[in-house]
């Protein structure tokens, strides 16, 4: 479904991606793990598609299309969704209104009808319901005053809305409490599926106690470079990143 062949990407002449390969299976949840600053969150922009990176070299085929020659909104529309690691404020634009946009935007660009308001309402207040979002939080400016875990749990909303078909996560469990993470990986588990796959980018195994990944890949300056299952995980966990570090030097 995804497949990343040796993305190269710099931004203010700094190489951050460096000959970077990745392949996701269809229907399958691949985390992402790394040191700080290993070009994780870099990744994530660059296949949703944000300005200011330079792609020097390699290619991001979905389904076999290449992306990079597509803008955000298209990629989108091709079922590709971004949960941000640090998710942005809109002021002046309440949740619901942005929620009801963003979805009939995608599905205008399928071809499809806009939601009847109906339809939208019972939609949304059913994934609400499921993330424990109150009611009266879809009133207020998207994520304006919102706690950070009430930031990412709205993330998680839009993906539920979305129903998109490639899914990426960025350390959406970082400032989550214990109910919250475990109302989050709920959340995400029930939208696993034969026909949808996750990029979930996390630092911590107690996130993949709940959402348990069929591989698990290693990030270090810029480039995959160790892939595995979820052992993968655990052995990180116990021993740390000493042995790419050294890699790197
Ligand atoms: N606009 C920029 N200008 C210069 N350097 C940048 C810019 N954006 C990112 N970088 C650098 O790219 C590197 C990778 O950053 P990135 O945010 O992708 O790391 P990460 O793996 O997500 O880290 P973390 O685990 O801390 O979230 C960092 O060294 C960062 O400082
Ligand atoms: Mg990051």
């Amino acid at each position: 479904m995804l497949e990343i062949k040796n993305l190269t990407v710099q931004i203010e002449d700094k190489k951050i991606l460096d000959g970077l390969n990745l392949t996701v299976k269809k229907g399958e949840v691949a985390a992402i793990m790394g040191p700080n600053g290993s070009g994780k969150s870099t990744l994530s922009y660059v296949i949703a598609g944000k300005e200011d990176y330079v792609v020097l070299d390699g290619e991001i085929l979905l389904d076999g299309e290449n992306i990079l020659e597509l803008e955000p909104n298209e990629r989108a529309a091709r079922g590709l969704f971004l949960a941000f690691q640090y998710p942005l404020e809109i002021p002046g634009v309440a949740t619901m209104t942005f929620l009801k946009a963003a979805l009939n935007a995608q599905r205008k660009a399928r071809g499809e009808a806009e939601l009847s308001t109906p339809d939208f309402m019972r939609r949304v207040n059913a994934a609400a319901q499921q993330l424990h979002i109150e009611k009266d939080m879809l009133k207020r400016a998207l994520n304006v005053g919102f706690s950070g875990g009430e930031k990412k749990r709205m993330e998680i909303l839009q993906m539920a809305l979305l129903q998109p078909r490639f899914c990426i996560l960025d350390e959406t469990d970082s400032g989550l409490d214990i109910d919250a993470l475990r109302i989050v990986a709920e959340g995400v588990n029930a939208l696993r599926s034969p026909d949808r796959s996750f990029l979930v980018i996390t630092h911590y195994q107690r996130l993949l106690n709940h959402i348990v990944p069929d591989t698990v890949h290693v990030m270090a300056n810029g480039r995959v470079v160790r892939s595995g299952g979820p052992e993968l995980a655990l052995e990180l966990e116990k021993n740390g990143y000493a042995d790419y570090r050294q890699q790197a030097a």
